[in-house]
């Protein structure tokens, strides 16, 4: 586990429902029910955060929901116990994930490659645990190509990224880096927060 990302989390936790939590998720919630409608089968979610996203899930499905703080699961346990199916918490690192190869039919991710430390090693190993052909569904938010915002994000990053997320990321590149094929991108706020649809090579392919 890697203890200074767990101890920057562990300290976000305390405040993140505050800045993260009401208006921008009121926001983001119909695009965010958007994804996770096509949830079936054994689902990965990373990070679970303070459970935010949970409210935006589907019910009935089999969801195993991840993240590498303590600090944060400790809050998402009540919004966890509300969820009408079977939604389990496990504190993981995603760099270090002892499930089984293949184990998930498909993973879904929500503000969470601006966070983990190295993106394309942590998209890797979702890989592996992800069935061949399966789905990869992503609600980000990246580094934009458009002036100033593109700018902006760069000056804004080095203090963004001692508090909690990197904001200049390019995910997309990041998910083909670790050999997903992207099948869909819709920007939800110009071109930095978005969804990224993608696909694992299947049997065939790999
Ligand atoms: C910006 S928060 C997003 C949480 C939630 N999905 C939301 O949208 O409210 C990023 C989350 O990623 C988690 N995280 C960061 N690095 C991680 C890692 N290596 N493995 C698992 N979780 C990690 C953090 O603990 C934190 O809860």
């Amino acid at each position: 586990m890697n203890e200074k990302t767990q101890r920057k989390w562990d300290s976000a936790a305390k405040l993140y429902d505050l800045t993260g939590g009401f208006g921008p998720e009121k926001r983001w919630q119909p695009h965010k029910q958007r994804l996770f409608s096509g949830m079936y089968g054994k689902v990965l979610f990373l990070a679970a955060g303070t459970g935010l996203d949970f409210a935006s899930f589907p019910p009935g499905q089999d969801i195993t929901a991840i993240d590498i703080s303590a600090g944060m699961l400790e809050k998402a346990k009540p919004r966890a116990a509300t969820y009408q199916g079977e939604l389990q918490l496990r504190q993981m690192d995603v760099h270090k994930m002892d499930f089984q190869t293949a184990s998930f039919d498909q993973i879904y991710t929500s503000c969470t490659f601006c966070s983990v430390p190295d993106p394309v090693a942590g998209l890797q190993a979702l890989r592996r645990v992800l069935k061949p052909g399966g789905r990869l569904g992503m609600f980000e938010h990246t580094g934009s190509r458009t002036f100033p915002f593109g700018l902006m994000l760069n000056v804004m990053n080095p203090l963004c990224r001692h508090l909690g997320p990197e904001i200049n990321r390019d995910t997309e590149a990041n998910v083909e880096a670790a050999g997903f094929a992207i099948e869909k991108i819709t920007n939800v706020y110009l071109d930095v927060v978005k969804t990224i649809e993608a696909r694992a090579p299947s049997d065939e392919q790999t």
